[in-house]
């Protein structure tokens, strides 16, 4: 996730780009730049880090004359934080800088393609390839506007896209696909930007752009296009709410933004990894025989990323058939682990920072074990410290209690054992073809399970239950873990005192804790198991338990015998399950700490990165 601003008019643009920008930070932070057309040329000023370092390089924009020009903040993908991974990009010949929020799927074989014509690249971004791809096809006598179409349907992945070119100046084109684009209407001067806020000082009348949308404008026009290069009038809408929602993007919480961003986060982890119908992880080399050799596999993690690891077992012992050991971090360093080079050590964190993560991974090294990371955060110490990384694409999570970087953990669990067992061939060719299409199908079912009426209903059931002093979670298997992340959710947020355990297990202990109006979430989303859960359901009511249901659809006259209250999701195949039970435990949560007016961004007593140990 990057932000993106493009203005022209007739003041300077460098300060109006740099506002823009400073509205945007929340979208990534780890640099900054902007373009802008000088009366001779296009110039550039762009650096590593917050906004307020490229803000004094060129004191405020004053330094930077020119009306018109386009501005980025970057949330690193491709090539770590540094200047020359800064946007704008310009293309070899100088003619075109582009700045870009998306990824650039294909940017490998396009890049080679384009070096063996003879242009020359001066990053690691998948980004530069457009700007040279627009100049490729301007040399050979394309419009801008054309050249901009050209290269943009030679790219596979996602894209919101500002262009400059040197020998149009005061016109910026804009094109999006899969990433935000908004037009802003001014009077002499128009916008382009990733999101409302950052022209919201200027104007209120905006258009968002669809998919496959070109708009090429000046000081006093724009003229939208759509795909076919046909032109098209776009519907303008009236920005009514105020600059503090508008950077939650209209919603009431970072939180509930992030959970609403689950699908999308989830398809730009998984998309670009998946190439005619088979697991491709470009970033992680492993050394050959490697897998073959591979004995047991470690995954060590803090909060929630551990309870991603607790998925992680289930789910590559089932597809890999090697043994796995979820560990917290701040326990693994102490423990003594049995460690060599046939161990593989994944290291899961959101931020890439938590101080007892980064001890367990260096512990790993130390002791002879091969680490993976899977994280975040582009340039982090994990990432650095890792022999591999595999990111996940959700960008910035400003919510304190996670969310989305927990779905895209999970997503690459996903990824990683398809790819450990496609690479030691464990799964017949029909089950991995089955569970390949069920995990391309996944970021659309995640879309239904925040349907209007599952989310009234989530909501309807907070109101019942927001008063209850000890909720307790049960399910079988993967769902026993998903209950792990349900309960650590409304702890976080909503103070209130819950347990997860193993369906099974409750009695053999917990289930003294049971009385009249104790509130139980029973997950049940495996067939298999879902009789085994509703006899612990039971066991609960009998004890004078309120039960609240999880269960796949196709299930609801089943669920209906043994309790009243459920919520639905979609099935899909059982180890991807978890993807769809855990969003509604996140946002059941939610509405339980809006109804206890407890801060739901900032919890009490936590921190979003803690690099203590
Ligand atoms: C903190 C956060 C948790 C998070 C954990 C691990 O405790 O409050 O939400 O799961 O750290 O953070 P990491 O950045 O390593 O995933």
């Amino acid at each position: 996730m990057c932000g993106i601003v493009g203005y022209v008019g007739r003041e300077q643009a460098a300060p109006i780009l740099l506002d823009g920008l400073s509205k945007l930070e929340y979208r990534g932070y780890d640099s900054a730049g902007i373009c802008v057309y000088d009366g001779a040329a296009l110039q550039v000023a762009k650096t590593k880090g917050r906004l307020q370092n490229l803000i004094d390089l060129t004191r405020g924009g004053a330094s930077l004359p020119g009306t018109s020009g386009i501005g980025h903040t970057r949330w690193a993908t491709h090539g770590a934080p540094s200047d020359k991974n800064s946007h704008p990009h310009m293309s070899d010949g100088r003619k075109f800088s582009v700045v870009h929020n998306g990824i650039i799927e294909n940017y490998l074989p396009l890049k080679e393609m384009l070096e063996k014509k003879g242009m020359q690249f001066h990053s690691e971004t998948d980004t530069e390839v457009v700007a040279n791809l627009i100049e490729y096809f301007y040399a050979q006598g394309a419009t801008f506007r054309q050249a901009v179409r050209k290269a943009v349907a030679r790219v596979e992945g996602s894209y919101a896209l500002g262009v400059l070119c040197a020998d149009v100046p005061g016109t910026v084109i804009g094109v999006k696909k899969d990433s935000p684009l908004i037009f802003g209407y001014g009077q002499g001067r128009n916008f382009i930007a990733s999101d409302v806020p950052a022209i919201l000082k200027y104007t209120r009348d905006v258009v968002y752009l669809n998919d496959g949308d070109l708009l090429e404008m000046t000081a006093d026009s724009v003229t939208f296009y759509n795909t076919h290069g046909e032109v098209v009038e776009k519907k303008t809408e009236h920005v009514t709410w105020e600059i503090s929602a508008a950077e939650k993007g209209g919603y009431a919480h970072f939180m509930l933004k992030e959970i609403y961003e689950q699908p999308k986060a989830v398809r730009d982890t998984i998309h670009p990894r998946i190439r005619e119908g088979r697991i491709v992880l470009d970033d992680i080399q492993f050394p050959a025989e490697y897998l073959k050799n591979l004995r047991r596999i470690y995954i060590v993690a803090c909060g929630s990323a551990y309870y991603v690891g607790v998925h992680g077992k289930y789910i590559i012992e089932n597809l890999c058939r090697v043994p796995v050991e979820p560990v917290l971090a701040s326990e693994f360093r102490y423990a003594d682990p049995v460690l060599d080079d046939t161990t593989l050590v994944i290291i899961i964190s959101q931020s890439g920072e938590t101080a007892d993560t980064l001890a367990a991974l260096r512990e790993a090294k130390c002791r002879g074990a091969r680490v993976l990371a899977v994280v975040n955060v582009v340039g982090s110490s994990i990432a650095k410290a890792a022999d591999d990384v595999l990111y996940t694409w959700a960008g910035p999570e400003i919510a304190v209690a996670t969310t989305k970087a927990f779905s895209t953990q999970l997503a690459v669990m996903y990824l990683l054992a398809l790819y450990i067992a496609q690479e030691l061939h464990t799964l017949p060719p029909e089950r991995y073809d089955a569970l390949m299409a069920a995990l391309q199908r996944l970021p659309e079912q995640l879309e239904e399970v925040l349907s209007p009426e599952n989310v009234t209903a989530i909501q309807y059931y907070a109101a019942q239950y927001f008063n209850n002093r000890d909720v307790f979670f049960i399910g079988r298997n993967l769902d026993s873990a998903t209950c792990l992340e349900g309960s650590l959710k409304l702890k976080e947020i909503a103070y209130i005192h819950s347990e997860a355990y193993p369906a099974g297990e409750l009695k053999h202990g917990p289930i003294s804790l049971i009385e009249n109006g104790t509130l139980v979430v029973a997950t049940a989303t495996n067939p298999a198991l879902f009789d085994k859960t509703m006899s612990n359901v039971k066991e609960v009511s009998a004890r004078g338990a309120d039960v609240l249901g999880i269960t796949i659809r196709g299930f609801e006259d089943a669920i209906h015998k043994t309790m009243d209250s459920a919520i639905f999701v979609p099935q899909t195949e059982v180890l991807f399950q978890a993807s769809m039970s855990v969003i509604p435990l996140q946002t059941f949560a939610y509405y339980v700490a809006l109804m206890r007016g407890c801060d739901v961004d900032k919890p009490r007593n936590l921190a979003k990165s803690v690099t203590v140990e």
